[in-house]
């Protein structure tokens, strides 16, 4: 794909409440399955930067492993947790089976 958008995953490797990392451009991304749509965030914590692809799916939320800051995989706002800056989200899309998440 020429805009940018980088083949990352089958759509059916992640039922509903499940996530994975994934790489994009060299770059650690969690790939979260919520209720069917797809969402991506930075696998970097904005406290101390553990990967939240270790942590837990809950609804919107991706918990921390570390110290269980929680951010909203919608819009990587940070909702609990230790003071923590957001995380960057990134744009999905789904094209056949094939999961895209734009680079
Ligand atoms: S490293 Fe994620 S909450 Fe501290």
């Amino acid at each position: 794909m020429s805009d940018g958008f980088v083949p990352v995953a089958q759509a059916d490797e992640l039922r509903p409440g499940q996530m994975k990392w994934v790489a994009v451009n060299g770059e650690r991304r969690v790939l979260a399955n919520v209720d069917g749509a797809f969402y991506a965030i930075s696998d970097v914590c904005g406290h101390r930067s553990a990967p939240l692809s270790r942590g837990k799916l809950q609804g919107h939320l991706i918990e921390c492993p570390l110290h269980f800051a929680q951010f909203d995989v919608r819009t990587g706002e940070l909702v609990n947790g230790p003071v923590s800056t957001a995380v960057p989200v990134y744009e999905v899309r789904i094209e056949g089976d094939i999961v895209y998440v734009k680079g």
